[in-house]
């Protein structure tokens, strides 16, 4: 890895590379006389360690130059990627478009872009003489012109992700493909994801489709992980790896790159390594580690300087070859200043430690990842000597102790702090085709509009160092561009044409707009004003004007009207209309009043959660119910044949934990969770339980026992039931033999408690319709990921589907039919709805719980399905399918704003016609202690 000499013309390095020129010539001049002019040759050895090191010497300060973007006329890439169509246009025109660049400002204008050989030449306002000559000199010269107009409509620089693993955790994932981990060392910085990637990922084209056109692609886990490349989204006709390097220029091509290495800090490796002894089990064992590796790589580094002065300014013939050391080469070229750091750190003390080691070891930390913790220490981040990117994510939360402390808030904290923010999906933990959403959600809580497009675009770049070639819509750089359907930071705006070096992606026609939306509102802060409302928390009268719609049948239903007015008087709803003055049975002055802007009425959400009112952190069993998954591993778990050894949820509820206040605090009102399965694999889960999620007690149980839950398919392989012919007939022959019994079997059996089986596989789902005819029992299918392909006859059978998660995510084999709702593809939710499947939507993951509502709205923008539609989804079809009652005696939120969408909020939870919550904090501080 070591520059060509036409890249020796650095600014500063010129006239030392220079004298390291003439030195390298004088050298060898001195070699050559001297052997002709004397007999004693040379060692022809000492000879070759001199002339191979040499070159070392006179590069190993070098770092990667930035393009000249005005003189960028070609991009290799667009031969490579187009060599499979027939008929490239030498222009293609790009007209009547507003451009959002990458530093996130919209164009005044509409524009033009002029693209050729997969570079933007030219972007000029449409309205200017300037454009019009050129598309007419073009015309004149015969060129093949290919004009699209973009019809008023947004255009974005191809959207760049700086943290993945697509292609070394394929899809879907299998024991063949997945190399996202290697484990022989929690010090691998010689490993490298272009060994491991793998073209065939279909995660690769889902990414493109959605407007991403770059990826760095890291490794994963290790505390010095290795080394990561950054790939264009689009697999070559040639089927060549090396051509999606974004810096592929030629395969003669020597030149000094830019270089990605990954390191991990906290739970990561500190849990990957523990079954082995000489690996840390602590973050001081782990720090030991990091410096004991960097001291190698300094000596190292201090062997390779001594070598070259010894050489180049004692004029000594090396007796030993210029040292390296393939284990630490990558770290001497991170202390050069050759490779930019990228570490995976989440915890403040976890960012510290790793930037007092970099002080120490003088390298740079070039890019914190996940960093959910950063917004709690800006001044720490701010006051080291150069600028650190952090690349974390919209709204990661509560899984892990290292994530507990996040907030959804925190990328705005930082932009309020000038601290650079990138969001990123860390592929496959998020799809990465929501990376868009990643930058909405952000918004929504405070980012600006600027900054969330500039965090997956121009701030991306520039955190890759690659800011001369991709992350701007202009003039030199790779014409990576996406026409979106909307303003991309609206809810469902999806790529309408994407174009990658030049070549044609995604294209779908653009219709024509008039009227352009702009970016949606973010939510706004509580005033003083809002604050004060809160004293009205816990009465049953209280008074609501502003409402303007309401989707709460139990109440009225109400479209866009004229502000009404909601009366509750001693906890019943006593008035719903334009007015309620002659309502009033006491004093106005006397009434709590609530003034809402666009206020809509929603019943309480009801959702299924995996482990809400159980644990608090699912990766420690000790906050809460505990993990059945972590029992089996170990054999402690009891045969559940024998119907007793089921697990009610019910009996290991935990309340009040920050999980539930957050949800409700949401609006999600009504949890539905069975026992906490953990991840793995588990065939009986056991019977879920339905509660408030404000229960304080068990007063606010709802139905202690909701269904039994089975997972079948390859998530239900366990010991007992290894295959999935072993789960069918199993599950047959205890309900066949329970039928008489008073156990949750018979119960099952004779219709009086759902079977909720949690299965996303088309032929899994064919197997329990044939059960479900065999033994009239009531399923749930739960999951449901690949329902759409058998979804007239779900309907005509009545087996209602709780669609979880929502997103064609392809992790596995079972869900592998996914529908992408991208390039034209169509939607699970869409064709369920068409079907007439009673269709329910959840998460599939306590972290996403919270956002429910919003993917919700996401959801059923991408499916085109009514409001109507959604809110059932997450209300009564819930209830209907789970066989709930739930208490209308009235309980439903209010918000401002249509609370599925982004900008909105809520102002009050009314809980069986008690106040019980106004204008909730989202995050309220958290008191692990009270
Ligand atoms: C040849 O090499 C020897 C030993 O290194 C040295 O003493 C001698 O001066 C050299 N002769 C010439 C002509 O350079
Ligand atoms: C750090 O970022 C600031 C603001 O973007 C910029 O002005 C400054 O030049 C950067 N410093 C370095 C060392 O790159
Ligand atoms: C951020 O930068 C702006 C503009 O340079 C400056 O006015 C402001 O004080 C900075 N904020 C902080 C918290 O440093
Ligand atoms: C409402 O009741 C709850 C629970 O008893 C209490 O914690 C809270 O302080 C009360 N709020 C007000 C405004 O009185
Ligand atoms: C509500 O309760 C108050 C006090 O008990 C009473 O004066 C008032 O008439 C009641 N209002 C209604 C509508 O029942
Ligand atoms: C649904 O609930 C009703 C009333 O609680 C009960 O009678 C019925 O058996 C339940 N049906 C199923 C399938 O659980």
């Amino acid at each position: 890895m070591f520059a060509d000499s036409s890249l020796k013309d650095r600014k500063n390095g010129i006239v030392k590379l220079a004298v390291l020129g003439a030195l390298v010539l004088s050298l060898s001049v001195f070699i050559m006389s001297s052997q002709r002019s004397n007999n004693t040759a040379v060692n022809p050895t000492r000879q070759r360690f001199l002339l191979e090191g040499l070159k070392y010497c006179k590069t190993k300060d070098q770092t990667p130059k930035m393009l000249n973007t005005n003189e960028r006329r070609t991009n290799p890439r667009f031969e490579l990627f187009s060599s499979g169509l027939s008929n490239p246009p030498s222009y293609t025109i790009i007209k009547n478009g507003m451009i959002i660049d990458g530093d996130g400002t919209t164009s005044e204008q509409k524009m033009d872009i002029y693209i050729r050989d997969g570079v933007v030449h030219f972007v000029m306002e449409s309205s200017s003489a300037p454009s019009t000559q050129l598309e007419n000199f073009l015309k004149a010269k015969n060129h093949v012109l290919e004009v699209i107009d973009a019809n008023n409509h947004y255009i974005t620089p191809g959207l760049v992700e700086m943290h993945s693993h697509i292609g070394i955790c394929s899809q879907p994932e299998l024991k063949g493909n997945n190399d996202m981990f290697e484990t022989m060392s929690p010090v691998t910085p010689f490993t490298r994801t272009i060994d491991a990637f793998n073209i065939g990922d279909p995660a690769i084209q889902l990414a493109l489709n959605s407007g991403v056109t770059s990826a760095l692609i890291l490794p994963s886990a290790n505390l010095i992980s290795g080394e990561g490349y950054v790939f264009k989204m689009m697999v070559p006709p040639s089927k060549s790896v090396e051509e999606m390097l974004v810096q592929y220029e030629s395969l003669e091509d020597t030149g000094l790159k830019q270089r990605w290495m990954k390191m991990a800090c906290g739970e990561n490796p500190k849990r990957r390594y523990k079954t082995r002894p000489e690996a840390p089990k602590s973050r001081m064992g782990l720090g030991h580690l990091f410096r004991h590796t960097l001291d190698r790589a300094k000596a190292l580094k201090n062997a390779q300087d001594v070598w070259c002065d010894s050489v180049l300014l004692d004029n000594e013939i090396p007796t030993t070859a210029y040292p390296l050391d393939d284990e630490l080469n990558m770290l001497v070229d991170l202390m050069r200043g050759k490779v930019l750091s990228n570490a995976h750190c989440y915890e403040t003390y976890d960012i510290e430690t790793l930037l007092r080691h970099a002080r120490e070891y003088q390298i740079e930390i070039n890019a914190l990842h996940h960093s959910l913790d950063a917004y709690l220490i800006p001044d720490i981040i701010k006051e080291q000597p150069y600028n650190i990117t952090l690349a974390t994510f919209a709204s990661q939360w509560g899984f892990k102790k290292e994530a507990f402390q996040a907030s959804v808030f925190a990328p705005k904290i930082l932009e309020k702090n000038n601290l650079s923010v990138v969001l990123t999906t860390d592929h496959p933990a998020l799809p990465q085709q929501s990376l868009l959403s990643q930058a909405q959600v952000a918004h929504h809580y405070g980012l600006s509009a600027e900054k969330a497009i500039a965090s997956i675009t121009g701030e991306a770049a520039k955190g890759l160092r690659l800011d001369d070639r991709i992350g701007y819509l202009r003039k030199g750089y790779d014409a990576d561009i996406v026409i979106w359907s909307d303003h991309p930071l609206q809810m469902g705006a999806k790529p309408l044409k994407v174009f990658i070096d030049g070549v044609p992606a995604v294209d779908s026609p653009i219709e024509q707009k008039s009227d352009l939306a702009l970016a949606p509102k973010s939510v706004p802060e509580f005033t003083g004003q809002e604050i004060s409302k809160r004293k009205f928390e816990n009465q049953s009268t209280i008074l609501f004007t502003g409402v303007t719609t309401s989707y709460d049948a139990s109440i009225e239903k109400l479209q866009n009207t004229d502000p009404w007015e909601l009366l509750i008087e001693n906890g019943t709803i006593t008035c719903f209309q334009l007015s309620c003055t002659e309502f009033y049975s006491s004093n106005i002055e006397n009434i709590p009043r609530i003034h809402v802007e666009d206020g809509h009425i929603l019943p309480l959400v009801t959702t299924l959660t995996p482990s809400h009112g159980l644990n608090e952190m699912n990766l420690e069993s000790s906050t809460g119910d505990g993990i059945l998954m972590e029992a089996m591993a170990d054999g402690q778990i009891g045969d559940f044949r024998d119907p007793q050894n089921i697990p009610i949820a019910n009996d290991g509820l935990q309340f009040g934990s920050m999980h539930l206040i957050r949800a409700f605090a949401t609006g999600i009102g009504n949890i539905i969770t069975p026992p906490a399965r953990g991840e793995g694999q588990l065939f009986m889960t056991g019977v879920s339980t339905a509660f408030r999620s404000n229960s304080e007690d068990f007063s606010s149980v709802l139905k202690e026992e909701v269904a039994l839950h089975v997972t079948v398919g390859d998530m239900g392989k366990q010991v007992f039931v290894p295959t999935i012919s072993s789960q069918i007939s199993t599950l047959r022959s205890l309900l066949v033999k329970n039928r008489e019994e008073n156990n949750l079997y018979g119960r099952v059996a004779r219709k009086q408690l759902p079977l909720a089986v949690h299965t996303n596989s088309k032929d899994v789902m064919l197997h329990l319709l044939r059960l479900k005819q065999e033994l009239d029992i009531y399923i749930i299918i739960v999951g449901g990921v690949e329902s759409h392909l058998l979804a007239t006859k779900l309907a005509a059978n009545n087996v209602p589907v709780v669609v979880s998660p929502w997103q064609c995510q392809r992790k596995f084999w079972d869900e592998r039919r996914c529908l992408t709702g991208l390039a034209g593809q169509g939607t699970l939710l869409a064709s369920l709805i068409k079907a007439g499947v009673k269709t329910g939507l959840s998460s599939d993951d306590d972290t996403k719980v919270r956002l429910l509502l919003h993917d919700s709205g996401l959801a059923a923008s991408l499916a085109g399905i009514s409001k109507n539609e959604v809110i059932k989804m997450i209300t009564t079809n819930m209830e209907e399918i789970f066989n709930l009652t739930i208490p209308k005696s009235p309980s439903f939120f209010v918000s401002e704003g249509f609370p599925l969408g982004y900008g909105s909020r809520i102002a009050a939870l009314i809980d069986r016609g008690i106040v019980s919550k106004v204008y909730p904090e989202l995050e309220p501080a958290i008191d692990i202690y009270s």
